[in-house]
Order: C-alpha cells, then structure tokens, then sequence
C-alpha cells in the first residue's frame, strides 16, 4: 500500500534511530530548536498558499525565524548542541502555571513534558492586546471583504465553530482553487515558534498578509485591502480607537496586528489533559494514561512536546521510514523552500497535536481521515516501528484529551459599505 512507508533514502535506518535517541534526550522542551537565522527566500507569492509577504519572515524580527530538528541537524554537519529557545516574536515562553503536587511518575514525568494551554496567551511584543483591538480583528476575521471576491474571509478556511479548520484536505479559495496544503488549526498557534506546515513567517503578523495575498486564497492587494477598508467609516472609526495617536491607524500592518491581536485570543485551554498536568490524577482514565505512557516512552515527545505538544521544531516527515507519495508528494519539499538547504528537504513542522481529534483531516497533503492512521504513519515513518493495535488506540485515547475549551464569540456585526467602496472583482 502507498501509505506503507518505504525505506528512506539518506542515512541508514539505524544511523536514523540512533539520532532520534539523540533527540530524545535532548532538552525535551526546546526539541532541537536553534536559532537558525537563514534568511528565508519566499517562494513565488500565489504557488503556494498563504504566500509569503513581501518582506522576508526574519526581517525586523529578533532571533531565528527557524528552529531546527536536533534530529536534522544531527544527520548532517550541524551540530544538535546549538540547542536554545528559538526566538522571535511568536509566543513560546508560556507563562509559568502553578502546577499540583505529581499523583505518580507517570504525572511527574508529563509535568516535565508539556505544559497546561494557560486562560490568556501573554502579548506578542510590540503589540498590546487591547480590547478595542480584539474587536476589529475579530470583524476583520469574518469579513470577505478583505478578498478580490468579496467572499473568502479566514473563517472560510478557519472555521472557529470547527476545531479552527475547514475539514477539506487542501483548502478551497479564491475562484474555487486548490490550495497545495491543508489548512492547519488557528487555535493555540500564538505558542507555535513559527506559523505554517514549514514556518515560513515568524509570527501572527506577519502571517496574516499572506492569505489575503495568496492568490489561491484571497487573491488581494495590500492597497486595494487598505482602500476597500478605509472607504467604510465604521472600519475607520475603529482603526482609531484601535491604534490611539498613530498616524495613520488604517494600515496594511495595522491590519495584520488587529487580526493577530484576536488571534492571540484564540486559544483552547482546560482540555482534560491540562487538569492532568495540574495534579488532578483523575482527569484521565486509565486508558488515556496508557496513551499517555506509550505516547512518551515510543518517542513521539521526540518532537511533540511543549504546551502545543509539537509546533516547535522541525523534522524531516519520513525520518525513517519515507511515507508514499499521497501523504508526501515530491513537488512540496517543505522547509527546503523557506531555508533552501538540502538537509531541509522534505522537513516540516512537527504538527502542534491540541485538539487534533478536531481537526481531521491530517498531515500537510490532509490525505488521511482517521487519527488512528495518523498514529499508525507516525510510528512508521519517524519511529520505524509498527506500534500495536492496542498502542494506537490508547495513544489516540489520549489524544482525545488534548481537546479544549473551544472559543466562543458572538458574530460581529460587520461596517457598512460606503459610497465610495471599491466592488468585489470578477462578477
Ligand atoms: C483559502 C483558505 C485559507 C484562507 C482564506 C485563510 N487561510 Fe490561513 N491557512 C490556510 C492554509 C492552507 C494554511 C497552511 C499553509 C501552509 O502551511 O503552507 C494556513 C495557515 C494559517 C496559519 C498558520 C497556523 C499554523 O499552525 O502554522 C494561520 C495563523 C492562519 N492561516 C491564519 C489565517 C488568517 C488570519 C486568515 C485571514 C486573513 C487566513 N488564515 C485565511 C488556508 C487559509
Ligand atoms: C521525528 C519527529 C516526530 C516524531 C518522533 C513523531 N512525530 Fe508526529 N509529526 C511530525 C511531523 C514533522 C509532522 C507533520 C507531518 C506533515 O508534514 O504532514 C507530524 C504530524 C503528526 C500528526 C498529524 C497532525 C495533523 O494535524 O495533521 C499526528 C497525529 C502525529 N504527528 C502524532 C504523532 C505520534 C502519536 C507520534 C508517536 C507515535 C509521533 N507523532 C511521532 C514529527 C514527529
């Protein structure tokens, strides 16, 4: 079967487990992430989704926009010891949470792992998460306007009544084309180091310009989002009180920080999983515990680990073992893209796993529907081993507990057009 991983090309398989043990004891909570500061060539803006913007992901940015795999670095010259927080402006420093007392070693062990999703993510530098500027990005999040057609907003592909995604394997946009990646999770991405499948913007901000940009998403230019904003007086009023003093409250990048500033919002917190951590030994079952187990002593915290379990470092998909070409076709090589080195080909983000029962379906291609597949893929192509039927289903149990508290929010009310507000194009 196509989905049965082949051999990988590259270092032996025992060379590749033996880097993965590598990994494994490695700072656990950094995984391998180094400030990588490879200035990163954006690939055509519209070939892939959510083109880059215009100014390069590490531009005006402190620290590395890229983290990279101690497991990939370790398999070519680069050393796995640059090991260090990857910076930047994502928010990776969660904030310390009173944790309970360990019930077990099993708990005590988790606690070192991961970290509950807190109430609030702290603020993205530079930018203050105000109330008046939650409101307009959560208008600007729901309005089409912000595309060439009228119609395609981010809830199109983000749909928060939907675990954050649009449930299809590679997103649907502007004049019904297909995107070549599947669309991942809003929620919780303020703690991922740097967003996209092969992070190529550093932070909110920044992403938020490339799918209004993409031309396979909302196929929009920078002016012409500004002048269609600007034509509506309920939107300039607001950019005002939103961004108090500035010059010229309604711009491109106010845009962007308006909508990070309800991204930040978004986040999942109190799934069982997070009671666990806090000390209550109750909040799983013994099954999702035996997940749990097994979740850490195969080695899947090699790379999903943290707050997010994953979203922090990047990987080769196919670390031993290589996964057919539907779930890793050869025309998108991932990171190499961003990093244009030959040890990034083929290199992704280990995907954040909060409430992947949620977000099916799974890996960049979305070419796999059901979660105990997903496991079953991950234990072959980056553990090479085949876990046991019992294993998967106790690790897709405790996945099940990653589910949190889903945001909710009213519907805004969007502004009116105004007189002079440019029509959609293309009717
Ligand atoms: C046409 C569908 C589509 C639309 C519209 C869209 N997105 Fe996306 N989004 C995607 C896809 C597909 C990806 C993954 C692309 C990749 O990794 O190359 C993505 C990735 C993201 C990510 C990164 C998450 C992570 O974990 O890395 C964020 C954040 C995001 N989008 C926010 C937005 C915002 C904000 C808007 C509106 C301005 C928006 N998206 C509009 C499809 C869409
Ligand atoms: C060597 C690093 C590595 C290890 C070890 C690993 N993963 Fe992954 N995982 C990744 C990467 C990279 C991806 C993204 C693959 C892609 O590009 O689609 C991923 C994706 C996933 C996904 C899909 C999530 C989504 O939203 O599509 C699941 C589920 C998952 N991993 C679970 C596991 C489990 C369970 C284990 C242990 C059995 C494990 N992983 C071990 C790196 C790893």
């Amino acid at each position: 079967m196509s989905r049965r991983a082949q051999p990988a090309p590259g270092p032996a398989r025992s060379t590749r487990t033996a880097l993965l043990a590598t990994a494994l004891c490695l700072g656990l909570a950094a995984c391998g992430a180094d400030r990588g500061d490879e200035a990163a060539s954006v690939g055509e803006p519209g070939e892939t989704a959510h083109a880059a913007p215009s100014a390069p992901p590490s531009a005006g940015v402190e620290g590395g926009d890229s983290a990279r795999a101690a497991i990939g670095a370790g398999a070519t010259s680069q050393a796995a010891d640059g090991v260090e927080p990857a910076a930047g402006r994502a928010v990776t420093d969660v904030p310390e949470q009173p944790l309970g007392p360990p019930v077990d070693d099993l708990m005590a062990r988790a606690q070192a792992i991961f970290k509950p999703i807190p109430d609030r993510a702290p603020d993205p530098e530079g930018n203050p998460v105000t109330p008046a500027k939650v409101d307009l990005g959560r208008q600007l999040w729901f309005d089409g306007r912000l595309s060439s057609s009228g119609v395609i907003s981010c809830n199109s592909c983000h749909n928060i009544g939907m675990g954050g995604v649009d449930g299809v394997p590679t997103s649907i946009g502007h004049g019904f084309q297909k995107g070549p990646r599947n669309a991942p999770t809003v929620f919780n991405s303020v703690f991922n180091v740097a967003q996209f499948w092969d992070g190529r913007a550093a932070d909110l901000m920044e992403q938020a310009k490339g799918p209004i940009e993409a031309a396979v998403e909302m196929n929009a230019r920078p002016e012409e989002v500004v002048a269609t904003l600007s034509s509506m007086p309920g939107y300039v009023e607001q950019f005002e009180r939103a961004f108090p003093g500035e010059a010229e409250p309604l711009s491109y990048d106010n845009i962007a920080r308006a909508i990070e500033a309800f991204e930040v919002t978004l986040v999942t917190p109190n799934a069982p999983f997070d009671d666990y951590l806090r000390g209550d030994g109750e909040a799983l079952d013994e099954k999702e515990r035996r997940g749990l187990a097994a979740f850490m002593d195969r080695g899947c915290i090699a790379c999903h680990s943290g707050v997010n379990l994953g979203g922090t470092a990047y990987f080769p998909f196919g670390l031993v073992s290589r996964p057919g070409a539907d779930l890793l076709p050869e025309g998108d090589k991932g990171r190499f893209e961003v990093t244009r080195t030959a040890t990034d080909e083929y290199v992704f983000r280990a995907a954040p796993l909060r409430n992947v029962a949620l977000t099916a379906p799974y890996f960049h291609t979305g070419q796999v529907w059901s979660l105990h597949e997903a496991v079953e893929v991950m234990g072959t192509a980056q553990l090479g081993t085949e876990l046991t039927a019992g294993e998967v289903d106790d690790i897709v149990a405790f996945l099940g507990t990653l589910t949190g508290d889903q945001p909710r929010m009213e519907y805004p009310v969007l502004p009116l057009r105004g007189v002079d507000t440019p029509p959609p194009s293309g009717y």
